[in-house]
């Protein structure tokens, strides 16, 4: 066997192991604070990293973001770092396009301003 077969059989698995690693949004780290429980209740079913029930690799939410954005800025709305507690009330009370807005009774503005720190937590910690 040739040299460059070798060392091509050899590097194979770290190149599977990449790809494993750039596929597993389940690796993002999570600080566990109140917006946590928020977020994973109101809005991880469309916007978590998936896959989704259904065995689709991203929620809708998350799948609408990553093609808005194409790349530009990450699909998965813990990885923002772009949501500031303002922007993000705007974003919840008067939905958009898919997602529908949130009243008062689903959703508090307190409980609007947790989601905004735990997803600047988790955006600076990833
Ligand atoms: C029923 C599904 C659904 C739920 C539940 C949902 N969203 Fe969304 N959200 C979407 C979709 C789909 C979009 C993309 C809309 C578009 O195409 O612009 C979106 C867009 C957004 C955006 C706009 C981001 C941008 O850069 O354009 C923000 C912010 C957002 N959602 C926050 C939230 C928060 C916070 C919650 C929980 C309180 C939540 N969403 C719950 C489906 C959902």
């Amino acid at each position: 066997m040739s040299r460059a077969a070798l060392i091509a059989i050899a590097i194979a698995p770290l190149g599977a192991l990449m790809l494993t690693a750039a596929a597993a949004p389940a690796d993002i780290v999570r600080p566990d604070m109140p917006g946590r429980q928020v977020f994973e209740r109101q809005c991880a079913p469309c916007h978590g990293t998936g896959p989704g029930a259904d065995g689709a690799p991203m929620l809708p939410g998350t799948a609408a973001l990553a093609a808005k954005y194409d790349g530009a800025k990450p699909g998965a709305l813990e990885l923002r770092s772009d949501l500031p507690a303002p922007v993000l009330r705007l974003f919840v009370r008067r939905g958009v396009s898919e997602m529908p807005p949130f009243r008062k009774s689903e959703i508090t503005d307190a409980q609007i301003d947790e989601v905004a720190a735990y997803l600047a937590a988790t955006a600076a910690a990833n």
